[in-house]
């Protein structure tokens, strides 16, 4: 590929303490400014929050600010050879043949604007619990990025499949993926899921999101799951589990499982058909982790 010199987007990162990240998040809300998406333990207690944005944001004191060009971006996200995850995936950088393997579905994956080639331990952790989901009829991405999970879903059976994102860049670079494995159900809607109109309830609903954003958002998302229907959340730091978890099992979600990939986890909650509200037993569950999954 290709250098370009001019930016098509905008990297801003800052390494800080956990606390002040959860009020520099609150000050993009306030602001209006979608809020770094990506936050990660970086070097002792520090956390480092990261934002691509497709325009170029204002300057802020104490952020780093880097131009990105295609290639740039590109790079960021991109996979270098197939990447089998769980039993059943195998995630193939576009444009690559490799061998088929019969027992694993092949998820093709653009390096492009959205985040999401599978080598992240958040989509790891999606996929790896959505090959243990019952397949039903409809299915809920939210916070699509490059689409993998919306593909994956729709290429397991999933006949409905709707996949939210906010950013337009990567909604374009979602519907290639999705072109790229023959995909083409898939409903895209570009929307912030704070803001997002919706009346439906799906079979599963898989949100790999910050874990500020799931709290924040809990009721809503809860209310599109329909009655027996399964959560999958990702995107929580392990010390964010117990306030992901009360935040749904408060909204009548049963937690069911907590799988863990380094300092990620991801946690699986069904819609009871009858709720019965016990959020302390949830909370147990979570402080008393399963053993740790060990990779296939
Ligand atoms: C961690 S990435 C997950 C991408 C992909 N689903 C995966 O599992 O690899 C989170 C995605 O959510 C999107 N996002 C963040 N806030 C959002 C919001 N309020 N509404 C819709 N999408 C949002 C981001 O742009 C980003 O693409």
């Amino acid at each position: 590929m290709k250098k370009t010199s001019r930016p098509v987007a905008w990297k801003l990162t800052r390494i800080v303490k956990p606390f002040e990240a959860e009020v520099l998040l609150e000050v993009f809300k306030q602001a209006g400014m979608p809020a770094p998406h990506y936050l990660e333990t970086s070097a002792g207690e520090n956390v480092r929050l990261e934002m691509v944005y497709t325009q170029k944001p204002p300057r802020l004191a104490g952020w780093k600010c880097v131009p990105l060009a295609d290639f740039d971006l590109a790079a960021n996200n991109a996979l270098e050879k197939p990447l089998r995850i769980g039993r059943t995936w195998m995630v193939m950088p576009s444009g690559t043949e490799g061998k088929k393997e019969k027992q694993r579905h092949r998820l093709v994956v653009e390096a492009g604007m959205g985040f999401g080639s599978g080598k992240h331990e958040t989509t790891r952790l999606c996929l790896e619990m959505l090959e243990d989901a019952p397949v039903g009829k409809s299915c809920l991405d939210l916070g699509a990025g490059s689409g993998i999970l919306a593909i994956a879903a729709e290429k397991i059976g999933f006949k409905q499949v709707v996949a939210v994102e906010l950013d337009p860049k990567a909604v374009s670079n979602a519907k290639r993926n999705a072109r790229l494995n023959g995909i083409r159900r898939i409903e895209w809607i570009r929307a912030d899921l704070g803001r997002w109109k919706n009346e439906r309830a799906y079979d599963l609903v898989m949100a790999n999101l910050l874990a500020g954003l799931l709290v924040e958002q809990a009721g809503r998302v809860a209310g599109w799951v329909r009655r027996g229907g399964r959560l999958i959340c990702s995107g929580i730091l392990r010390r964010q589990a117990n306030d992901v978890c009360h935040a749904f099992s408060s909204r009548g979600m049963r937690f069911e499982e907590k799988k863990v990939r380094g300092k990620w986890c991801a946690l699986r909650f069904s819609r009871a058909v009858t709720y019965s509200g016990n959020s302390i037993l949830v909370e147990k569950a979570v402080r008393e982790p399963r053993p740790p999954f060990v990779a296939k």
